[in-house]
This record gives structure tokens, C-alpha cells and sequence, in this order.
């Protein structure tokens, strides 16, 4: 124990991005292996919340938009496109990752540049299938597959591949899936779906801020994903769209809300719809919340994505590689690909008292807060820019222990609502 101790301090020491870990709050004796449901809060965005209440709102009121709001929410937008390798004006945020989804996936439709089959997998997030199934019975007419492999951990590539070609219309999947943190080949699929007269949507939630994503190079067209994860953008805070500037010239907004208007201020009758990406979008953005994205975003962006990537990828492998050594033996499974390059930055295990370990880890000396899914999943979330390798150590000998000793017994088999 004492020598997986040392040797992950060791490698804490000639970590690159240490430092990063002082930018957020950090709460004494806990460990945060959340941040792939909600990142820390970076110390800076409290401070800047509290400026935009208390000047920007508190004394600017009104002339707050003419100021410096407006011109936040492009700045936010531009820098999403900087770490994605999108162009200018082919990135937007303000709406949920849900809503996004639900305006480009119906968008898409209308188009009738695509048959109306939507195809997903047993992979994707809820939220994205209900979106789909809800699109398909409000407009009657689009049919959709949820290819299911029979796992739960990876996609099984020729199934999915198999199912465009045969039913080819448009895709819908999560880059990094949010049980198993399975990730897909993206370019390879993109050109396989656009060979095949389809398209994908990638959701990109559980990737951003811990993946390098290059939106070009990968022949993406349309991507969602939210920022309150390895972004840590905060509670709720909104999510982004993009869409290929050639692509966008073929799609309307299902909703003519007026900030998706050519000029909102002018208050004319009629809906003239932008013509860049802004025609998607709906309603005021909420400044108090997009605030801490751009902080978010700053710290990942001075990182660095390919370093943020290639300590996650470093850290998964060295937490799989305990969690095979000091956990399967009592009783846990590995969820997750077994290969890094498979992976996202976060690990699902499970035993068979899964939630009582969740439990259970969060109390004791030092706290250790994981995320539970049901029915069976505890992930374990790397969030390089704060997640230590003596983090990552000392969950494995505390669930260890909580197995050993029993001490989950303690605990009720009752969940809250939040989970
Ligand atoms: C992969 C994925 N997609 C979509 C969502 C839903 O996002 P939102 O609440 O922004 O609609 C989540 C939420 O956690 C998610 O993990």
C-alpha cells in the first residue's frame, strides 16, 4: 500500500499540470471524482460571478447588454470554436444540451436533405433517446433504430455501421458514452455515415475539456454538448451547438425565437432568420450563467487539450491497472474498455452493493465523492486539471477496505433523488 502511495506521488511531483489544481476550490480531505456530472468551481469564476452581480447587473442594470454581455456570449462562442477547431460563427450557446438536440435533430429533418431514420444506440444518454423517440411521434412520419450490442461497455462497430447502410438518415451518439466512458472512432464514422447519405450528431458532454476534439479534421457536421462537466462551467450552465458553416445553409430554426432574428433590436413583424449560426438560437442568454463558462473554458484552454488528454489517458490506465490488481479480486467488475485508447477520462466499476460502497466512501476521514448510475455503475471521473495520481490511490484502497470490512453494511439501500 505504502509503495502505490509513494510511487503516486512520485508521479504527482513530475506532473505538468499540477499547479491547475490550486485554480479550484478544494474542499479539505475529499477527493472529487465527480467531475464528469459537475466540475469544480474554478476560483476565479466566483470571483467574476460576483462582479457581474454586483456591477455589471447591480450598476450597470439596463446598459449591461451594450457593455460587455453581448459581446461575453460571442467571446464564449469563439473560444469554444478555438478549443473545438471550429470556424468563426459555426459555434453557439445558450440552450440545454436537450433543447439543442431536439432544434437540430427536427432541423435536420425538415431539410429533407436526409431520410427521415433516425438511428442511436444502447450507448447514448436518456435524454438524446427521448428526444428522438419524442421527435419521431410528434411528426408521425420518421421511424427510428436503437442498435442494441448487448453490452453495455462498447459499441460494436459493424453492427452500427451495418445499421446506417441499411437504413442510412441521421445519427445520433454520445462521443464518450456516460456508463462505460467508451469512446468512438469519430472520423471514421463521420465518413462512413456521409458515404452512406447520412449524417451524425455527436453529443459531445462527456468529452470536452478531457478529449482533443478537432471538429475539421474529424469531417464533423453537427455537435451539442454541455459544459457544466470537465468544462466547469457550473450548475446548469448552458450548453453549445455547431454546426458546419456549409451544412448551416441548408437548416432553419423550429423555433423563431427572436434572438435567432437577423437584427432582434430592430422589432420587425416579420422573421428575417440570421444567416450564420446565431439563427439557432431562441431567447435572452442567461448571463449569470454563461459567465463561468469562459472561465472554464480559459483554464482548459492554457492547459492545453492535448495535455489535459494525455494525463487523463495516463491516469486511466494507472487507475485501471489498480483497480485490476487491488479490486477485482473482492468482487468488482470492470465497466469500462480495457484499452485506454477506448476510453474517455472517466472508469465505471460495480459490485454487487454498488450504491452502499457509494455511500460508504463518502464518509470517514477523508471523503470521496464518485457518482453512482443505476442500476450497478460507481464511475470514477478524471478530471486531470484537479485529480491527482494519490487521488486515484487512495479511492482504490478505500473501497477496498469498505469491501474487506464490510462497512457498507452501514448503510441504507435508499437513494435520493439526485444521484
Ligand atoms: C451525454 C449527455 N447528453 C445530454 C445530457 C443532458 O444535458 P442537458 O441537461 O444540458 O440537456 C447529459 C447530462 O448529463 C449527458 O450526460
Amino acid at each position: 500500500m505504502n509503495t502505490e502511495i509513494k510511487l503516486s506521488q512520485k508521479l504527482d511531483q513530475n506532473d505538468q499540470l499540477k499547479n491547475f489544481k490550486k485554480e479550484f476550490i478544494n474542499n479539505n480531505n475529499e477527493i472529487y471524482l465527480d467531475g464528469n456530472s459537475l466540475g469544480k468551481l474554478p476560483i476565479l469564476s466566483k470571483i467574476k460571478i460576483k462582479n457581474v452581480v454586483e456591477n455589471e447587473w447591480g450598476n450597470s442594470l439596463i446598459r449591461g447588454w451594450n457593455d460587455s454581455w453581448l459581446e461575453m456570449v460571442d467571446r464564449v462562442s469563439c473560444k469554444l470554436e478555438k478549443l473545438f477547431n471550429a470556424s468563426k460563427n459555426e459555434i453557439i450557446i445558450g440552450e440545454s444540451t436537450s433543447v439543442y438536440l431536439y432544434q437540430v435533430l427536427s432541423s435536420l429533418l425538415n431539410s429533407n436533405k436526409y431520410k427521415h431514420h433516425f438511428i442511436s444506440d444502447n450507448l447514448n444518454f436518456p435524454s438524446d433517446l427521448y428526444i428522438i423517440n419524442g421527435i419521431c411521434k410528434e411528426k408521425k412520419g420518421p421511424t427510428s433504430v436503437i442498435v442494441d450490442y448487448e453490452s453495455d461497455i462498447e459499441a460494436n462497430l459493424e453492427m452500427l455501421k451495418n445499421s446506417i447502410k441499411n437504413k442510412p438518415g441521421i445519427i445520433c451518439l454520445s462521443l464518450v458514452s456516460y456508463k462505460s466512458s467508451w469512446i468512438y472512432p469519430m472520423k471514421e464514422l463521420n465518413n462512413w455515415a456521409l458515404s452512406h447519405n447520412s449524417i451524425i450528431v455527436w453529443d459531445l458532454s462527456h468529452a470536452a475539456g478531457v478529449v482533443h476534439i478537432d471538429l475539421k479534421k474529424t469531417n464533423t457536421h453537427v455537435a451539442v454538448g454541455c459544459t457544466y462537466k470537465f468544462l466547469n462551467g457550473g450548475p446548469g450552465s448552458p450548453a453549445y451547438l455547431y454546426i458546419k458553416t456549409d451544412l448551416l445553409k441548408s437548416l432553419q430554426n423550429p423555433i423563431n425565437g427572436w434572438f435567432g432574428h437577423s437584427n432582434p433590436f430592430s422589432f420587425s413583424e416579420d422573421f428575417d432568420q440570421d444567416k450564420g449560426i446565431k439563427r439557432f438560437s431562441n431567447g435572452t442568454p442567461s448571463i449569470l450563467s454563461i459567465t463561468p463558462i469562459e472561465i472554464g473554458v480559459d483554464l482548459v484552454l492554457k492547459a492545453g487539450i492535448k495535455s489535459i488528454e494525455a494525463k487523463s489517458k495516463k491516469q486511466s490506465e494507472y487507475l485501471k491497472n489498480l483497480i485490476i490488481k487491488f479490486l477485482i479480486p473482492l468482487g468488482f467488475k470492470l465497466e469500462s474498455p480495457v484499452n485506454c485508447l477506448n476510453r474517455g477520462s472517466h472508469i465505471s466499476i460495480s459490485h454487487s452493493e454498488s450504491w452502499r460502497i457509494c455511500k460508504s466512501l463518502q464518509t470517514g476521514t477523508i471523503k470521496i465523492i464518485p457518482d453512482y448510475r443505476p442500476p450497478k455503475y460507481i464511475r470514477l471521473g478524471i478530471s486531470p486539471l484537479y485529480t491527482s495520481f494519490e487521488d486515484l490511490t487512495k479511492t482504490v484502497f478505500k473501497l477496498a477496505e469498505i469491501v474487506k470490512n464490510k462497512e457498507y453494511l452501514k448503510y441504507s439501500k435508499e437513494r435520493p433523488r439526485v444521484t
